[in-house]
């Protein structure tokens, strides 16, 4: 029986340090994507300002930014997106530039 004990918590601690140093990783792993994906990008109001210009009149009246909420202008985009044609990133630019004017 003490036998059995003393082989068992060499083992545990190996596996418990081996699932901290999971969790730790993991953790920076998160937080570097995190950074990455919150990660301003400074030119993007602008493109917007552009994109947006150059397509949301081409068929209706230009909507004023501050016509809608932020997640109207959401839902408004993923529309819209569509029916201008635009690419992923045009249309995440005019979100931003929409709802940074709102
Ligand atoms: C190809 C034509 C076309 C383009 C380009 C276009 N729209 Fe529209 N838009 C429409 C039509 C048609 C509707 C009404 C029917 C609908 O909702 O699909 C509409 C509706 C909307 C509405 C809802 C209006 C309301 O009062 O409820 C918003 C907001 C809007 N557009 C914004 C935009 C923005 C921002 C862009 C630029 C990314 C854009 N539109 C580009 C055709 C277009």
């Amino acid at each position: 029986m003490k036998n059995t004990i003393l082989r068992i918590i060499p083992v545990a601690l190996l596996a418990a340090s081996f699932l901290i140093g999971m969790l730790t990783v993991q953790g920076y792993v998160v937080a570097a994507e995190h950074d990455a994906t919150t990660q301003a990008d400074p030119m993007q109001f602008s493109r917007g300002a552009q994109t947006w210009a150059n397509n949301c009149a081409r068929c209706h009246n230009m909507r004023d930014a501050k016509s809608l909420r932020d997640d109207q202008w959401r839902v408004a985009i993923v529309h819209m997106r569509v029916r201008a044609n635009l690419t992923g990133q045009e249309a995440r630019d005019v979100l931003a530039f929409l709802q940074g004017s709102n």
